[in-house]
């Protein structure tokens, strides 16, 4: 399942991972496994940091470049954001110790995944996007029954 939509400024980026933070609230089970890809620029970061907000998080989401994975644990949920632009081979995203991120519950936000080759677990949905005439497109596509729910709430 695909589905589309057009972002005409960072407002509307942050304002869809709010969105998406809402759906997953109320999804059953609300773990999911999510790839944001894109240029350097695209706003992979930005609807990242449009989600935490969505989850009343009000601290700094910026890109977790150096540590590879940034951490939030609230009260009511994990999220991890990983950014794997520097990952130098695909092993060292194994070290990183992956099982204790990668549980159905938790939510793990992936920028760069290919660089994490077969080691990343597969993705329930992937959000690509792109510059667009000053703005981003998004295609958001799932890869699994729960990406298809996720993306049926938000959209249909
Ligand atoms: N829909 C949009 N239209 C125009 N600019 C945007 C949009 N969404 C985000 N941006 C801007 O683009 C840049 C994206 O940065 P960032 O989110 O860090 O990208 P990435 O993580 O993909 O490298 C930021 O300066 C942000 O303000
Ligand atoms: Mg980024």
């Amino acid at each position: 399942m695909q589905r589309e939509k057009f972002f005409s400024d960072e407002v509307a980026t942050m304002a869809f991972g709010r969105e998406l933070a809402l759906v997953l609230k109320q999804s059953p089970n609300f773990g999911a496994v999510i790839y944001l890809t894109g240029e350097l620029g695209a706003g992979k970061t930005t609807l990242c940091r449009g989600l935490m907000r969505g989850f009343s998080y009000d601290g700094a989401v910026k890109s977790p470049t150096y540590t590879l994975v940034e951490p939030y644990e609230l009260s009511t949920v994990n999220v991890y954001h990983f950014d794997l632009y520097r990952l130098s081979v695909p092993e060292e995203f194994k070290y990183l110790g992956i099982d204790d991120y990668f549980k159905t519950e938790n939510i793990c936000l992936i920028e760069w995944a290919s660089r994490g080759g077969a080691f990343v677990p597969k993705a329930d949905l992937e959000i690509k996007l792109n510059s667009l005439a000053g703005g981003r497109q998004s295609f958001c596509v799932s890869g699994s029954e729960k990406g298809r729910d996720i993306l049926k709430r938000l959209f249909d």
